[in-house]
């Protein structure tokens, strides 16, 4: 038996944001990050909205991009004091996030986080409120997933949280919010979102109901993606959709071993200063990865398929995989993302010589490794690696070498 789980409502399009109006309940708390919602007025509108529903509001802001364990534990305890029926969460992924394990938390005081990383191992939720979701970027998708990712700053690693109960209840998806963001930041989310697609169609857990999603959403990336990265708003609004598709079609279908390879690296090297952006990661990674799923045959299969819908050259299913990683570097290209952690610098900028010197990546290179063996998107992959086979492709990545094994 197979599970497709997707929030009740999806409210999408310009003036989405409108559907709060709409919601019932008597207190809602807001969750949001740093600013970015406040200073472009998306917070102000949300809370007008609420209380026009009649609801009370307050706000728990401040969090902070890769939300922190702590980050969890204290909006938990806000919530716990004013006992909202409603969360809304509003910005990017990590604010979305946070308030995912919040709500974990706030309906099971004595949840502790190490309870919330068992996978598919939530009590059931809704037993205080309703979760509501509002993206502000155009790549996590985390308003349609049954994800949250919260970081360990003391362990140095991101943990997946997983389960259909945190699949929120309403997800709204409005593009204005999306017109906002920099364009690093649409570089970064959007490679995030490729990366989902192109990880739910190879999965060993994708189904059709994934496939039409992941396929489509691949689709409109490639038509979409760099045009948005030059401000072109008719292609920043098509991504906001692109990406949530990509999210209904992970968030049942699971990922692969890019994703467990960005969740062990993004954090690790934090004491040289090298946070390495998950869709930075994953834009670099994705390549590499795919042609070390290619070795296995019904992975190159729907590689070629995926090629195949995307008009690439290609006479055979070698060719076409080829063909697919070269899309793929060329998008790297244009969206000024390197290729290699080697190459990673300040701002996620491709340099010479970036952040994070061969010595300490070799030194690190077991246990990060290890841990990405143990990620809980490493199941659903292809093809499952070795411990040596997985030291071998995080070398690739880090020296942008070619992976012949
Ligand atoms: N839950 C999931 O399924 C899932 C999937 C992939 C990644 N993630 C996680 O999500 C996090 C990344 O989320 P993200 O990439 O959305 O970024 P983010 O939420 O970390 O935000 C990054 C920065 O962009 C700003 N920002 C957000 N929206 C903006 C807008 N519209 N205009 C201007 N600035 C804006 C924020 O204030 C912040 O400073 C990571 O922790 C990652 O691991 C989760
Ligand atoms: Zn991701």
């Amino acid at each position: 038996m197979q599970r497709f789980t997707n929030p009740r409502d999806i409210y999408h399009d310009k003036g989405a944001l409108e559907a709060l109006k709409t919601f019932e309940g008597s207190k809602a708390v807001i969750c949001v990050g740093g600013g970015s919602m406040k200073r472009f007025g998306f917070l102000d509108r949300a809370k007008a909205y609420l209380e026009e529903a009649g609801m009370e509001v307050r706000i728990f802001e401040g969090i902070e991009p890769d939300p922190s364990v702590e980050t969890v534990m204290k909006g938990a305890a806000f919530m716990a004091e004013f006992e909202p029926d409603w969360i809304v969460a509003i910005g990017g992924g990590s604010p979305i996030d946070a308030a995912k394990a919040m709500w974990i938390k706030y309906e099971y005081p004595e949840t502790t986080f190490e309870d919330m990383c068992k996978v598919f191992g939530l009590p059931k939720l809704r037993t205080k409120a309703h979760f509501c979701a509002v993206s502000s970027t155009s790549g996590t998708a985390t308003e349609v997933t049954a994800f949250s990712i919260i970081t360990d700053y003391e362990r140095g690693i991101k943990f997946p949280i997983a389960d259909f109960e945190i699949t929120p209840d309403v997800a709204i998806v409005d593009p204005e919010l999306a017109e906002t963001m920099p364009k690093k930041l649409v570089a970064h989310t959007g490679m995030d979102a490729l990366t989902h697609a192109v990880e739910a169609y190879v999965s060993t857990a994708g189904s059709e109901f994934t496939d039409a999603d992941a396929i489509h959403a691949i689709e409109m990336i490639q038509r979409d993606l760099v045009a948005s990265y030059n401000e072109d708003m008719t292609a920043r609004d098509n991504m906001h959709t692109a990406q949530c598709l990509a999210g209904i079609a992970f968030s049942s279908g699971l990922l692969g071993i890019v994703h467990s390879m960005a969740h062990k690296t993004g954090a690790v090297f934090a004491d040289l200063g090298a946070h390495i952006i998950h869709g930075a990661a994953n834009a670099m990674y994705l390549p590499k990865v795919i042609a070390f799923n290619a070795k296995d045959e019904t992975a190159k299969k729907r590689y070629g398929v995926i090629a195949d819908y995307m008009h690439l050259e290609g006479s055979n299913d070698d060719e076409k995989v080829a063909a697919l990683i070269e899309f793929i570097r060329g998008l790297n290209d244009q969206l000024n993302i390197p290729h290699c952690i080697k190459n990673y610098g300040a701002d996620s900028y491709p340099t010479e010589q970036g952040f994070v010197p061969e010595e300490v990546f070799l030194e690190r290179l077991p246990e990060i490794a290890a841990n990405a063996l143990l990620d809980a998107c490493t199941g659903s992959n292809p093809r499952q690696p070795s411990q040596e086979e997985m030291e071998k492709l995080l070398k690739c990545c880090y020296y942008d070498t070619e992976v012949d094994f």
